[in-house]
Formats: structure tokens, sequence, C-alpha cells
């Protein structure tokens, strides 16, 4: 199937809202409709457009992996729950953390995270709610990436040749499928989501487990998610296009009362960007790294060093892993 794009200059939000919410209810009828909602603009987008379309007959869940950042599910089920949208908060995070378990290869881990994802857990969610269609908020940078071979981006099976009616008995409804991400957040402004959600600077879908190097437990995501805390609070108006921490796997020869302790090291990136394909690190103020150190080594425990990356992409990536 080819798929034209709609570019920012070409979009009309409110054009673009009343065609999709239309051809969504045309499509769905007088069946049911389900849709996993992240938080991160496409997912969001999805969720305010299937509402409008269908309302009552929209089924939207938000899977708690245990991956994401502090109090992140809480947040951002509220937040729709102002907006009038009901959102049913599934706890799987243990299923998440057995299929992790063991686990170092990086390539491996996004495998059992897509796994726990569409086979534990949101494939009978959607087998028991009895749905006809899955709402999902597939951009056009993510079919393209994939059939360029770049990355298998897990939520595109159709442009794969897979036939989701016959491989899961259901349909896929795809409306952010003609746009880029730009694009996406003026649309999601334009549905009246919140600056937070349009403005979100991006997280990827396999979250805090792409920020720990080696086997991704409970334990290891919370030292990763307190750090993040804190690069976030401190890196948030710098205008950068994402900061972040990582968790580093070695024992870090450090200092405790005067004697040796081997602790954790903690990496801090923070790129400038336009669209992650390229990324360079931003110039941070030696005082914003100085504070960053400060407050990585007392707030988060056992943390011994502090280093911030100076490698641009590529060869880096944006991500650890
Ligand atoms: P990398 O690490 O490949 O990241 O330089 C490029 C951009 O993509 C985000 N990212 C993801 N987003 N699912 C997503 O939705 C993913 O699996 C994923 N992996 C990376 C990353 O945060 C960066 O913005």
């Amino acid at each position: 199937m080819e798929i034209k794009e709609i570019t920012l200059k070409e979009l009309n939000p409110e054009k673009f809202i009343e065609e999709k919410v239309r051809y969504i209810s045309s499509v769905v009828g007088d069946d049911l409709a389900v849709n996993a909602l992240s938080g991160g603009v496409d997912s969001s987008t999805v969720t305010m457009l299937g509402h409008r379309a269908l309302g009552d007959k929209l089924e939207t869940f938000f899977i708690d992996n245990g991956l994401m950042r502090e109090n992140e599910p809480e947040h951002i089920a509220s937040l729709f729950e102002d907006l009038g949208v009901n959102i049913e908060l599934i706890d799987a995070k243990k299923v998440f953390f057995e299929r992790l378990k063991g686990i170092e290869d990086p390539e491996e881990k996004r495998e059992a995270i897509t796994r726990a994802f569409y086979k534990d857990v949101f494939g009978p969610l959607v087998r028991k709610s009895g749905a006809k269609y899955l709402l999902q908020g597939t951009n056009y940078t993510d079919v393209e990436e994939t059939v360029a071979g770049i990355k298998r981006q897990h939520n595109i099976l159709e442009q794969v040749g897979i036939n989701t009616e016959e491989t899961y008995g259901y349909g896929i409804i795809e409306p952010l499928i003609q746009l880029r991400k730009p694009a996406i957040r003026k649309v999601a402004k334009a549905l009246g989501l919140p600056e937070e959600i349009y403005n979100r600077p991006p997280f990827p879908g396999p979250a805090l487990a792409t920020r720990v190097i080696g086997e991704v437990t409970q334990e290891r995501v919370e030292i990763v998610r307190k750090a993040t805390k804190i690069v976030e609070d401190e890196l948030s108006d710098t205008g950068a296009f994402q900061y972040l921490a990582i968790l580093h796997e070695d024992g870090v020869t450090g200092i405790k009362e005067g004697k040796r302790d081997y602790g954790l090291q903690i990496e801090v990136r923070c790129w400038d960007s336009k669209d992650a394909t390229t990324a360079s690190p931003t110039r941070l103020p030696y005082e914003t790294l100085d504070r960053l150190a400060e407050r990585l080594a007392k707030e988060v425990p056992n943390v011994v060093s502090v280093t911030y990356n100076i490698t641009k992409k590529p060869p880096s990536t944006i991500e650890a892993i």
C-alpha cells in the first residue's frame, strides 16, 4: 500500500481531525475498539481522536510495565481522566521483569519487552474485550524506517506483510500514518491536549530499559528512575531535544569514609537534534554539569561516578540500547 505523507505545510489540523473522526467511526461502526496509551504524543493523539469518534466504544489501556518514569502511569491516566477519557491502568510489572530476567543483549531486551507487551499482556486484553479494531499511533517515520530496514518498529505490521485480521483476529486503524512528529504535535494541540503532551520530549517505547546497561531488574530500573528525575529537573529548561540518565554495569571504584568503596556509574546525555537521526551533545554550562554530579552522587544511593557523554550521533545513539 502506497502511503502519502501530509507535510506540516499541507496540514490543516481541524480538517484532519474532522476527517479522521469520521473515518474511525465509519470503520468501527457498532463494534468495539481498543488502544494502548503510553502518554507519548502519538498514542495520546490517537486516544483523543478515538475518544471523539467512539466515546464508550473505545477501551483505552495504560500498561504499567514497571519501566516508566516516576509516577508516570498515574499522572498520565489522571491527565486523561480530567479530559473525560476513561483509562484502564493495568499493572503488568511482574510479567515484564519476568521476561527480562537474565537478559543482557540489547536487542534481546527489546524483543523481550515487545513479547511481554503483545503476547502476554495486550493480546489477552484485546481478546477479552471482544474488540474488532485496534487503534495505533504508527506514524510516517515508523513506516519509512521499517521499510528501509533501519529499525524494526514494533507497531509496523501491515507494511511488512502481516494481515492482522487473519493473524490476530482484529483490524488495525492507524489515523496518524501520513504524519511526521511535528505535524502530530500540531494535531495534538488542536485536540486540546495539554502542552506537556503536545510538546513532550521523545521517550522510547521500551522506556527506562533503554537506559540500563546489562540486566534490567526492578532494582536497577529504580536507580535509573531516580537519576532520570534529577536529570529532567535540572535540564528541562535548556531547550535541548532530549536528556537522560544511563546506568552502567560495572562496579566503579569510589571512596566512602576514607576507604575504597565499589559503587555505581551514571552517564548523563543531553542532545541537540532536529529529528533524532543525527544529534550533538548540548554544550551545557560547567555549573550545570557540576550540579548534576553533586545531586546524582548525593541523592541516588551508591553512585560514585557521574559522566557526561560528549560523542555525537553517529556513532553514538541517543539511548544506550
Ligand atoms: P536512538 O537511540 O536510536 O533513538 O538514537 C532515536 C530516537 O528514538 C527514540 N527511541 C524510541 N522510540 N520506540 C520509540 O518509540 C523505541 O523502541 C525507541 N528507541 C529509541 C529515542 O528516545 C530517540 O528520540
